[in-house]
């Protein structure tokens, strides 16, 4: 059934597939959402994570997620193809004085990039905040050397307003990060 954000929803993705994005619900294995966050891990890719998380942290922060939800402090959303979770997409309030602040994470499975999978999760992320959880800003982080994430946010009209130099150990080398908002 529909919710009054309009998820469960479907999208045409470049290649003909159709991809489902739900809201992350009690029913999604921690096993496969263990599997999809540790293959990210292990390809060192432009994320913050540096060590496989095991099933006790998996379990721990899908039940964190759920129960943030709930309380409109924070939410995931889960898109599957074929039945195959292919990219997740988070958002989250501040703490206290900043809970106007709202901050956005994107992650796409190296299999199903370049697709436009992840411009059709971090759109009805946006649309899902700005119903649900009304934010003042809406922005995120990105490591500088990550074109293709840079490209996207600047596509769906984020612009940069701040840097970190040389925050993340990316690599073995200090790398500068890219605050952005909508
Ligand atoms: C960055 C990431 C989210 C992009 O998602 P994606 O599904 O591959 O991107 P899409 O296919 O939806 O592309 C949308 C836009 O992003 C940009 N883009 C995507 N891949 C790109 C690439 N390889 N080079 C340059 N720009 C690129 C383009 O602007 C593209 O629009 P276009 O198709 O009109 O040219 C994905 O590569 C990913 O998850 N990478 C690993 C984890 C990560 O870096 N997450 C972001 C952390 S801040």
């Amino acid at each position: 059934m529909k919710s009054a954000l309009g998820l469960p929803k479907k999208v045409k993705l470049k290649d003909g597939r159709i991809a489902t994005i739900s809201f992350l619900s009690k029913k999604d294995s921690v096993r496969e959402l263990r599997g999809f966050v540790n293959g990210l891990v292990a390809e060192n890719t432009y994320i913050t994570d540096d060590k496989k998380v095991t099933l006790k942290e998996e379990e721990k922060w899908k039940a964190g997620r759920i129960s943030a939800f709930r309380k409109r402090n924070a939410y995931q959303l889960v898109a599957r193809i074929a039945g195959k979770i292919a990219g997740t997409t988070g958002a989250g309030r501040g703490k206290g004085k900043e809970r106007g602040d709202v901050g956005l994470s994107l992650l796409i499975a190296k299999g199903y990039r370049g697709i436009g999978l992840g411009e059709a999760l971090l759109r009805t992320n946006i649309q899902v905040a700005e119903s649900f959880l009304k934010p003042k800003t809406i922005f995120l982080g990105v490591l500088a050397p990550n074109k293709p994430a840079r490209a996207l946010y600047k596509k769906v009209g984020f612009r940069e307003f701040a840097v970190f130099p040389k925050w993340t150990l990316h690599k073995g080398k200090y790398v500068d990060e890219v605050f952005m908002k909508l």
